[in-house]
């Protein structure tokens, strides 16, 4: 199958490529398209084989559910039954943008876009293009992150065609994401209300419309016990090719170990990749040093985070180690991606 990208400008957006993506999304077919979190793999979620192609492009385990993407609030009462009365606060606060609910299916949906599951994952992204495309696309759109399955998240078109090409009609360029993590999972099917997947909408953010919230304890913890309550969060996701371990100290010692363990490699001819920030990146040695931005800045460190682990790939890096960065507000998200891409390896200096 040929691949065919288009440019999207969501300040300028054209109707034409717009109605054209909606179309193929209609017939059944596959369209990748950016939202302001990651990139998606938009499929009709009405449509059970739809949902079977999505699995299949994505290489992904059909047990893992896929969001649905909706455009307008009122499109929540055709695919869910029950909806607790907190929703309408959240969806007023944090609609459109990253949070994603779950909540009890109807019967609208079909259970392979659910994973098997009664309960059904519903969001409204922010980006202009995306929710022009679920319109033109009948109102519901499934969209898991448009890269292979186990990869980190594309945060560029170019991210979703080195993944993606040659499977899929089409992939909308609308260029680079604003957030660069995927988006929060609240299960609203509890009480209180869990968060299963930490983003750019925090515990502290939800706390303040809702009140008690409670956090999925495997989240920053090992999973090697429990696993975690969003199925998707089991897998070895977003991980690089090359093996990573964070270390985690005072600066000085973080800089000293990481400077020692990677000469110790280079020794031995290993492509050695160095996740340090913009106050230290000056004091590590090596070829593949890179900075993921200010510390204070933890939207930019969101953001960098997955094309520093794609770009660390196409250079061929066989070990990565990273700084560790706090895990409050959006660093829970940060920290979160980071363990989980370092399957939890993490040393203390
Ligand atoms: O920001 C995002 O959410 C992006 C963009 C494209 O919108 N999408 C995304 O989808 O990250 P995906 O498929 O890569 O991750 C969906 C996560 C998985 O961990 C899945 O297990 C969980 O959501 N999930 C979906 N439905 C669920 C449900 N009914 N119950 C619990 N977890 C669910
Ligand atoms: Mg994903």
């Amino acid at each position: 199958m040929k691949t065919i990208v288009k440019e999207i400008d969501a300040k300028k957006i054209d109707i034409r490529t717009i109605q054209e993506a909606g179309s193929i999304l209609k017939k059944g077919g596959l369209v990748a398209f950016p939202t302001e979190t990651v990139y998606g793999l938009g499929a009709n979620a009405l449509d059970e084989e739809a949902a079977k192609k999505t699995y299949a492009a994505k290489g992904r385990p059909s047990d893992n559910p896929l969001i649905v993407h909706i455009a307008d609030v009122q499109a929540l009462e055709e695919i869910a039954v029950n909806i607790p009365a907190a929703v309408e606060d959240l969806a007023e606060h944090f609609w459109p943008g990253p949070l994603t609910l779950i909540l009890e299916k109807s019967p609208a949906v079909p259970y392979g876009t659910t994973g098997g599951l009664d309960t059904v994952a519903v969001r409204m992204p922010s980006n202009l293009a995306a929710r022009e495309l679920i319109l033109a696309a009948g109102g519901y759109v499934s969209a898991p992150s448009a890269n292979i399955s186990g990869r980190p998240s594309p945060t560029t078109a170019e991210h979703v065609r080195q993944d993606l090409d040659g499977k899929i009609p089409m992939i909308l360029d609308g260029g680079s994401v604003e957030i660069g993590l995927e988006s929060t999972i609240l299960d609203m099917t509890v009480s209180p209300p869990m968060i299963l997947r930490p983003g750019a909408v925090t515990l502290d953010m939800l706390e303040e419309v809702i009140g008690d919230v409670s956090v999925d304890q495997t989240i920053l913890g090992n999973e090697s016990d429990i696993p975690p309550k969003a199925p998707g969060m089991k897998y070895r996701h977003y991980a690089p090719k090359a093996n990573l371990v964070l270390v985690e100290g005072e600066e000085e010692n973080v800089i000293a170990k990481i400077n020692a363990l990677a000469g110790e490699l280079r020794k031995h001819e290993k492509k050695v990749g160095i996740i340090g920030t913009d106050e230290t990146v000056s004091r590590y040695l090596g070829d593949y040093v890179v900075s993921i931005g200010a510390r204070e800045d933890e939207e930019g460190i969101a953001r960098h985070l997955y094309r520093i682990l794609r770009d660390f790939d196409e250079l061929g890096v066989e070990m990565i180690y990273s700084e560790s960065f706090s895990s409050q507000g959006i660093g829970q998200a940060i920290m979160n991606r980071l363990l989980k891409a370092a399957g939890h390896q993490i040393l203390e200096v």
